[in-house]
């Protein structure tokens, strides 16, 4: 091989070499499916899981239930949004029942175990006193999409809520009251003594009605796992108040109201958050008729993401959303959008999961939403400031087995 054969055989060697090692290098192209037509962000970035800490089975699960439908309604329809600024969330849903130690497990293995980036949850307040302390100390965001009890956010700095408190809804209800009978003077309270948001409401409710100057009649207590209050019905009848007013959760709410009709009682009768579904009109069905009930939602709010959110939650559910849907969904948004405006400040992969969850608490507490609850936003400690409030009364139809929500106000 003379000097220029051999220098050409050398040139084609090297770049051979150069050749195969370009081909080995070059990442695979990532850039192909990165959106799909809905702007969705492409399944092989690693989402950001965000912990769902509700009751879906127990008694409880008939407000859970509301929660999963809501929260899920918001992680397709955020994804389809392009997630955060390009990467999806992922909802990991931990099922706490109904009580204190279920919270707390799903609670710690949402934090330990699925590493959530924040937990929406729990269902109940009388699960938040026991369970937000360990995501307070784990340095985790919480908020809270149903707790309506006085001091959950007061809970701690991680702790915030999408619920209003039942000292700024719970008297709305009173007054549509005194609206529909101004007559009313004398007014019997129930509460169950065994729930923290039970014994929260009814301090509100029996504030309230003394404010008016009406006269609380009787104050009569139960549990939420009771099912028989023949001896607290017949003592509030024999008194013949113009008003009850009820502070429990759904399945012993409903049988206590189905119990106040089948035992006579003929006047209005108001129930608290926890009676605030559906899911007791199987439990009262036409003796449902007329509760009436405070709402810090309406399905009627004219904004374009309660458009969007009224329209997916009907289409698949064939009915209106219901207050603890629309809470959910908001709960989920809040994160989201933090989410968003911390991305845009430090990209969230090069924060350790401690600052991440940290800088999202103290992104999230400062931000504005336009929610399907309307514009929110929350104070330093974490309470919701919400601007609009509403009453339905509920409406069964002949046959005592459909009814619904009606707006009164
Ligand atoms: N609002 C109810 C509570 O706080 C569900 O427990």
């Amino acid at each position: 091989m003379n000097k220029i054969t051999k220098q050409l055989c050398s040139f084609a060697i090297a770049a051979l070499i150069s050749c195969l090692l370009a081909i080995a290098c070059t990442p695979t192209s990532n850039n192909t499916n990165t959106t799909t037509p809905n702007n969705s962000p492409t399944s092989n970035q690693t989402p950001i899981p965000i912990g769902i800490a509700v009751a879906q089975t127990s008694n409880v699960s008939l407000l859970g239930q509301e929660q999963v439908t809501g929260a899920k309604i918001a992680e397709t329809y955020f994804n389809q949004q392009g997630g955060i600024n390009g990467t999806p969330i992922r909802l990991i849903f931990q099922d706490t029942a109904g009580d204190e130690q279920g919270t707390i497990n799903a609670f710690n293995t949402l934090i330990s175990q699925d590493k959530v980036v924040g937990i929406v949850g729990p269902t109940l307040s009388q699960q938040a006193f026991s369970a937000d302390p360990i995501a307070e100390r784990a340095g985790v965001p919480v908020i809270a999409p149903s707790n309506t009890a006085k001091g959950i956010p007061q809970i701690g700095k991680y702790i915030s809520r999408v619920s209003a408190p039942v000292a700024v809804v719970a008297p709305n209800a009173i007054e549509a009251a005194l609206k529909i009978n101004p007559q009313i003077k004398k007014v019997a309270v129930f509460y169950a003594q065994n729930d923290a948001f039970s014994k929260s409401e009814t301090g509100t409710f029996q504030e309230t009605v003394k404010q008016k100057g009406l006269d609380l009649a009787t104050i009569q207590t139960f549990q939420t796992t009771d099912t028989d209050f023949q001896s607290q019905v017949t003592n509030t009848i024999n008194i013949k108040p113009d008003l009850i007013i009820i502070s429990g959760l759904s399945a012993d709410g409903g049988n206590l109201v189905k119990q106040l009709r089948e035992l006579g009682y003929k006047g209005l009768i108001i129930g608290g958050n926890g009676l605030n579904t559906s899911n007791i009109l199987p439990v009262c069905k036409a003796l449902c008729d007329g509760i009436i009930i405070a709402q810090a939602y309406s399905p009627e709010l004219k904004n374009e993401i309660n458009t969007t959110f009224r329209q997916i939650y009907t289409e698949q559910n064939k009915k209106e959303p219901p207050q603890f849907s629309a809470q959910a969904f908001t709960g989920v948004q809040v994160f989201v959008e933090a989410l968003r405006t911390l991305d845009k400040k430090t990209k969230l992969n090069t924060l350790t999961l401690p600052q991440l969850r940290t800088q999202l608490n103290d992104t999230l507490l400062t931000g504005k939403y336009v929610t399907p609850l309307g514009e929110i936003s929350f104070t330093p400690e974490g309470e919701i400031q919400q601007k609009q409030f509403f009453v339905a009364q509920i409406k069964m139809e002949a046959d005592g087995n459909s009814g619904k929500f009606t707006f009164i106000q």
